[in-house]
Protein backbone atom coordinates (compact mmCIF):
# COMPACT_ATOMS: atom_id res chain seq x y z
CA UNK A 1 0.00 0.00 0.00
CA UNK A 2 1.11 3.32 -1.05
CA UNK A 3 0.70 6.44 -2.37
CA UNK A 4 -0.60 6.29 -6.24
CA UNK A 5 0.42 9.01 -8.86
CA UNK A 6 -3.26 10.38 -9.33
CA UNK A 7 -3.68 11.10 -13.10
CA UNK A 8 -5.08 14.88 -13.61
CA UNK A 9 -7.03 15.01 -17.05
CA UNK A 10 -7.71 18.84 -16.59
CA UNK A 11 -3.78 19.41 -16.57
CA UNK A 12 -3.16 17.19 -19.57
CA UNK A 13 -6.71 18.39 -21.51
CA UNK A 14 -5.14 21.59 -20.80
CA UNK A 15 -1.70 20.99 -22.35
CA UNK A 16 -3.27 19.42 -25.02
CA UNK A 17 -5.85 22.72 -25.84
CA UNK A 18 -2.25 24.93 -25.19
CA UNK A 19 -0.72 22.49 -28.64
CA UNK A 20 -3.46 23.22 -30.46
CA UNK A 21 -3.56 26.70 -30.31
CA UNK A 22 -0.76 26.94 -32.15
CA UNK A 23 -2.01 24.99 -35.06
CA UNK A 24 -5.25 26.75 -35.03
CA UNK A 25 -3.65 29.88 -35.46
CA UNK A 26 -1.79 28.85 -38.00
CA UNK A 27 -5.33 27.71 -40.23
CA UNK A 28 -6.63 30.85 -39.06
CA UNK A 29 -3.99 32.48 -40.92
CA UNK A 30 -4.45 30.74 -43.41
CA UNK A 31 -8.40 31.91 -43.90
CA UNK A 32 -9.48 28.51 -41.76
CA UNK A 33 -11.10 28.42 -38.82
CA UNK A 34 -11.62 24.94 -37.82
CA UNK A 35 -15.42 24.18 -36.91
CA UNK A 36 -17.77 21.69 -35.23
CA UNK A 37 -21.38 20.67 -35.80
CA UNK A 38 -22.64 19.04 -32.57
CA UNK A 39 -26.15 17.34 -33.56
CA UNK A 40 -28.48 16.62 -30.20
CA UNK A 41 -31.84 14.40 -30.68
CA UNK A 42 -34.07 14.92 -27.45
CA UNK A 43 -33.28 15.76 -23.91
CA UNK A 44 -31.44 13.88 -22.06
CA UNK A 45 -30.09 15.69 -19.43
CA UNK A 46 -26.72 14.54 -19.25
CA UNK A 47 -26.42 14.53 -23.03
CA UNK A 48 -27.33 18.43 -23.19
CA UNK A 49 -24.58 19.09 -20.36
CA UNK A 50 -22.19 17.19 -22.65
CA UNK A 51 -23.37 18.83 -26.18
CA UNK A 52 -23.19 22.03 -24.38
CA UNK A 53 -19.54 21.53 -22.60
CA UNK A 54 -18.39 20.67 -26.26
CA UNK A 55 -19.99 23.98 -27.77
CA UNK A 56 -17.97 25.69 -24.56
CA UNK A 57 -14.92 24.41 -25.89
CA UNK A 58 -14.87 25.15 -29.47
CA UNK A 59 -15.72 28.72 -28.15
CA UNK A 60 -13.09 29.04 -25.80
CA UNK A 61 -10.23 27.49 -28.25
CA UNK A 62 -11.71 29.93 -31.12
CA UNK A 63 -13.06 27.84 -32.78
CA UNK A 64 -16.38 27.68 -34.97
CA UNK A 65 -19.45 25.82 -34.00
CA UNK A 66 -23.02 25.21 -34.13
CA UNK A 67 -25.14 23.29 -32.25
CA UNK A 68 -27.94 21.28 -33.17
CA UNK A 69 -31.13 20.53 -31.15
CA UNK A 70 -33.66 18.69 -32.41
CA UNK A 71 -37.08 17.16 -31.07
CA UNK A 72 -36.76 13.13 -29.90
CA UNK A 73 -39.37 13.18 -32.13
CA UNK A 74 -37.47 13.63 -35.26
CA UNK A 75 -37.96 10.94 -37.84
CA UNK A 76 -34.63 9.58 -38.83
CA UNK A 77 -35.04 11.24 -42.42
CA UNK A 78 -34.79 14.37 -40.57
CA UNK A 79 -31.94 13.54 -39.11
CA UNK A 80 -30.00 12.34 -42.23
CA UNK A 81 -30.86 15.26 -44.14
CA UNK A 82 -29.18 18.06 -41.37
CA UNK A 83 -25.92 15.85 -41.97
CA UNK A 84 -26.03 15.81 -46.01
CA UNK A 85 -26.55 19.31 -45.28
CA UNK A 86 -23.62 19.36 -43.03
CA UNK A 87 -21.17 17.11 -45.04
CA UNK A 88 -21.80 19.83 -47.99
CA UNK A 89 -20.81 22.91 -45.51
CA UNK A 90 -17.66 24.02 -46.32
CA UNK A 91 -17.55 26.02 -42.76
CA UNK A 92 -17.86 22.54 -40.94
CA UNK A 93 -15.13 20.36 -40.45
CA UNK A 94 -16.66 18.01 -37.93
CA UNK A 95 -19.62 16.48 -37.35
CA UNK A 96 -20.53 14.92 -33.86
CA UNK A 97 -24.47 13.15 -33.22
CA UNK A 98 -24.62 13.14 -29.60
CA UNK A 99 -24.91 9.04 -28.52
CA UNK A 100 -26.96 7.44 -27.71
CA UNK A 101 -30.22 8.92 -29.87
CA UNK A 102 -34.17 7.70 -28.78
CA UNK A 103 -34.43 4.62 -29.41
CA UNK A 104 -36.33 4.85 -32.57
CA UNK A 105 -33.52 6.45 -34.39
CA UNK A 106 -30.73 3.63 -36.45
CA UNK A 107 -28.13 5.16 -34.76
CA UNK A 108 -25.46 2.86 -37.26
CA UNK A 109 -27.74 4.38 -40.10
CA UNK A 110 -26.89 7.37 -39.02
CA UNK A 111 -23.60 7.46 -38.86
CA UNK A 112 -23.01 6.21 -42.42
CA UNK A 113 -24.31 9.55 -43.49
CA UNK A 114 -21.30 11.49 -42.06
CA UNK A 115 -18.91 12.05 -44.16
CA UNK A 116 -15.64 10.18 -42.71
CA UNK A 117 -13.49 13.08 -43.61
CA UNK A 118 -15.40 14.90 -41.06
CA UNK A 119 -16.02 12.15 -38.46
CA UNK A 120 -14.49 13.72 -35.16
CA UNK A 121 -16.11 10.79 -33.32
CA UNK A 122 -14.49 8.42 -35.41
CA UNK A 123 -17.66 5.91 -35.66
CA UNK A 124 -17.61 5.60 -38.85
CA UNK A 125 -16.91 2.24 -40.70
CA UNK A 126 -14.40 3.71 -42.81
CA UNK A 127 -12.78 5.13 -39.61
CA UNK A 128 -13.12 1.72 -37.96
CA UNK A 129 -11.22 -0.36 -40.68
CA UNK A 130 -8.66 2.78 -40.27
CA UNK A 131 -7.87 1.99 -36.94
CA UNK A 132 -7.34 -1.45 -37.50
CA UNK A 133 -5.08 -0.80 -40.25
CA UNK A 134 -2.77 1.62 -38.15
CA UNK A 135 -3.83 4.65 -40.63
CA UNK A 136 -3.22 7.84 -39.23
CA UNK A 137 -5.10 9.85 -41.51
CA UNK A 138 -8.29 8.48 -39.92
CA UNK A 139 -10.33 9.32 -36.69
CA UNK A 140 -10.13 7.93 -33.50
CA UNK A 141 -12.89 7.82 -30.86
CA UNK A 142 -12.20 10.66 -28.29
CA UNK A 143 -12.43 8.94 -25.28
CA UNK A 144 -9.50 6.17 -26.14
CA UNK A 145 -7.93 8.75 -27.59
CA UNK A 146 -7.67 10.47 -24.67
CA UNK A 147 -6.82 7.61 -22.61
CA UNK A 148 -3.75 7.20 -24.43
CA UNK A 149 -2.56 10.76 -23.99
CA UNK A 150 -3.11 10.43 -20.31
CA UNK A 151 -0.20 7.21 -20.68
CA UNK A 152 1.74 9.60 -22.76
CA UNK A 153 1.71 12.83 -20.77
CA UNK A 154 2.63 10.52 -17.40
CA UNK A 155 5.28 8.50 -19.34
CA UNK A 156 3.48 5.50 -17.97
CA UNK A 157 5.08 2.46 -20.54
CA UNK A 158 2.81 -0.07 -22.45
CA UNK A 159 5.23 -1.86 -24.43
CA UNK A 160 5.31 -5.68 -23.21
CA UNK A 161 2.54 -4.90 -20.79
CA UNK A 162 -0.56 -7.02 -20.35
CA UNK A 163 -3.72 -4.51 -20.48
CA UNK A 164 -7.04 -5.49 -19.56
CA UNK A 165 -9.91 -3.52 -20.82
CA UNK A 166 -13.02 -4.08 -19.47
CA UNK A 167 -15.93 -3.48 -22.03
CA UNK A 168 -16.42 -4.01 -26.01
CA UNK A 169 -18.63 -0.98 -26.76
CA UNK A 170 -17.65 0.79 -30.22
CA UNK A 171 -16.69 4.04 -28.32
CA UNK A 172 -14.37 2.77 -25.42
CA UNK A 173 -13.95 -0.68 -24.89
CA UNK A 174 -12.96 -2.06 -28.51
CA UNK A 175 -10.84 1.35 -29.99
CA UNK A 176 -8.99 1.35 -26.64
CA UNK A 177 -8.01 -2.48 -26.90
CA UNK A 178 -6.48 -1.10 -30.54
CA UNK A 179 -4.51 1.60 -29.46
CA UNK A 180 -2.52 -0.44 -27.16
CA UNK A 181 -1.93 -3.53 -29.25
CA UNK A 182 -1.18 -0.82 -32.01
CA UNK A 183 2.54 -1.08 -32.94
CA UNK A 184 3.04 2.38 -31.33
CA UNK A 185 1.80 1.31 -28.29
CA UNK A 186 2.91 -2.60 -28.14
CA UNK A 187 0.99 -3.93 -25.27
CA UNK A 188 -0.39 -7.63 -25.29
CA UNK A 189 -4.34 -6.95 -24.60
CA UNK A 190 -7.06 -8.68 -23.18
CA UNK A 191 -10.91 -7.41 -23.84
CA UNK A 192 -13.24 -8.57 -21.08
CA UNK A 193 -16.70 -8.11 -21.04
CA UNK A 194 -19.80 -9.17 -19.33
CA UNK A 195 -19.61 -12.97 -20.18
CA UNK A 196 -15.68 -13.32 -18.77
CA UNK A 197 -15.40 -16.01 -16.56
CA UNK A 198 -13.79 -14.53 -13.27
CA UNK A 199 -12.85 -11.53 -13.96
CA UNK A 200 -11.35 -10.44 -10.96
CA UNK A 201 -8.64 -12.98 -11.26
CA UNK A 202 -8.18 -11.48 -14.87
CA UNK A 203 -7.83 -8.42 -14.01
CA UNK A 204 -5.40 -9.32 -11.31
CA UNK A 205 -2.93 -10.37 -14.56
CA UNK A 206 -3.00 -6.56 -15.76
CA UNK A 207 -0.63 -3.87 -15.55
CA UNK A 208 -2.55 -1.78 -17.26
CA UNK A 209 -6.67 -1.80 -16.11
CA UNK A 210 -8.86 0.42 -18.08
CA UNK A 211 -12.48 0.21 -17.11
CA UNK A 212 -14.89 1.02 -19.47
CA UNK A 213 -18.51 -0.91 -18.51
CA UNK A 214 -20.62 1.59 -17.05
CA UNK A 215 -21.23 0.15 -13.63
CA UNK A 216 -20.58 2.19 -10.69
CA UNK A 217 -17.62 1.58 -8.61
CA UNK A 218 -17.73 -1.98 -9.88
CA UNK A 219 -13.74 -2.54 -9.83
CA UNK A 220 -12.79 -3.11 -6.30
CA UNK A 221 -8.98 -3.80 -4.78
CA UNK A 222 -9.52 -7.29 -5.19
CA UNK A 223 -9.47 -6.73 -8.91
CA UNK A 224 -6.17 -5.01 -9.10
CA UNK A 225 -2.75 -6.56 -9.26
CA UNK A 226 -0.36 -4.46 -6.64
CA UNK A 227 1.21 -1.85 -8.59
CA UNK A 228 -1.24 -1.46 -11.95
CA UNK A 229 -2.20 1.49 -13.51
CA UNK A 230 -5.90 1.72 -13.69
CA UNK A 231 -8.06 4.00 -15.61
CA UNK A 232 -11.28 4.86 -15.18
CA UNK A 233 -13.81 5.73 -18.03
CA UNK A 234 -16.71 5.34 -16.41
CA UNK A 235 -19.31 8.49 -15.84
CA UNK A 236 -22.04 7.37 -13.05
CA UNK A 237 -24.74 8.83 -11.69
CA UNK A 238 -25.55 7.31 -8.08
CA UNK A 239 -28.35 9.12 -5.67
CA UNK A 240 -26.60 11.25 -3.24
CA UNK A 241 -29.57 13.27 -0.63
CA UNK A 242 -26.25 15.01 0.46
CA UNK A 243 -25.45 16.90 -2.59
CA UNK A 244 -27.54 19.77 -3.60
CA UNK A 245 -28.25 17.99 -7.19
CA UNK A 246 -29.25 14.82 -5.25
CA UNK A 247 -26.59 12.71 -7.06
CA UNK A 248 -22.91 12.85 -7.63
CA UNK A 249 -20.98 11.60 -10.14
CA UNK A 250 -18.96 8.42 -9.97
CA UNK A 251 -16.57 6.15 -12.09
CA UNK A 252 -16.34 2.25 -12.75
CA UNK A 253 -13.59 1.83 -9.84
CA UNK A 254 -14.05 1.91 -5.98
CA UNK A 255 -11.17 4.50 -6.34
CA UNK A 256 -11.16 4.40 -2.33
CA UNK A 257 -10.10 0.61 -2.06
CA UNK A 258 -8.59 0.38 -5.21
CA UNK A 259 -6.39 3.60 -5.28
CA UNK A 260 -4.01 2.07 -2.04
CA UNK A 261 -3.16 -0.97 -4.71
CA UNK A 262 -2.22 1.13 -7.79
CA UNK A 263 0.95 3.17 -9.08
CA UNK A 264 -1.12 5.53 -10.60
CA UNK A 265 -5.07 5.89 -11.09
CA UNK A 266 -7.36 8.31 -13.20
CA UNK A 267 -10.37 10.27 -10.23
CA UNK A 268 -13.60 10.71 -11.56
CA UNK A 269 -14.57 13.15 -11.93
CA UNK A 270 -10.78 14.80 -13.28
CA UNK A 271 -9.68 11.84 -15.11
CA UNK A 272 -10.64 10.38 -18.17
CA UNK A 273 -13.88 12.96 -18.80
CA UNK A 274 -11.50 16.41 -19.56
CA UNK A 275 -9.87 13.75 -22.17
CA UNK A 276 -12.97 13.57 -24.30
CA UNK A 277 -13.66 17.06 -25.30
CA UNK A 278 -9.77 18.19 -25.36
CA UNK A 279 -9.13 15.18 -27.99
CA UNK A 280 -12.71 16.15 -29.82
CA UNK A 281 -11.01 19.47 -30.14
CA UNK A 282 -8.03 18.09 -31.67
CA UNK A 283 -10.38 15.77 -33.97
CA UNK A 284 -11.73 18.75 -35.63
CA UNK A 285 -8.30 20.47 -35.57
CA UNK A 286 -7.06 17.57 -37.54
CA UNK A 287 -9.83 17.81 -40.27
CA UNK A 288 -9.93 20.93 -40.87
CA UNK A 289 -6.19 20.52 -41.41
CA UNK A 290 -6.88 17.67 -44.13
CA UNK A 291 -9.90 18.76 -45.76
CA UNK A 292 -8.09 22.32 -46.17
CA UNK A 293 -5.00 20.34 -47.55
CA UNK A 294 -6.73 19.17 -50.06
CA UNK A 295 -9.13 21.98 -51.55
N1 LIG B 1 -21.82 9.72 -25.78
C1 LIG B 1 -20.90 9.34 -24.86
N2 LIG B 1 -19.66 9.52 -25.34
C2 LIG B 1 -19.79 10.01 -26.59
C3 LIG B 1 -18.85 10.40 -27.59
O1 LIG B 1 -17.64 10.31 -27.45
N3 LIG B 1 -19.40 10.88 -28.74
C4 LIG B 1 -20.72 10.96 -28.94
N4 LIG B 1 -21.16 11.41 -30.12
N5 LIG B 1 -21.62 10.60 -28.05
C5 LIG B 1 -21.14 10.14 -26.86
Amino acid sequence: MSTPIIIDGKEVAAQVRERLKTEIAELKAQGHTPGLAVVLVGEDPASQVYVGSKVKACTELGLYSQKWELPASATQDELVQLIHRLNADDRIHGILVQSPPPPHIDEEAVILNIDPRKDVDGFHPVNVAKLVLEDESGFVPCTPLGCMELLKAHGLETAGKHAVVIGRSMIVGKPMAHLLVSKKANATVTIAHSRTKDLPALCRTADILVAAVGRPEMVTADYIKPGAVVLDVGINRIDDATRPRGYRIVGDVDYTSAAPVCSAITPVPGGVGPMTIAMLMANTVKACRQLTASR
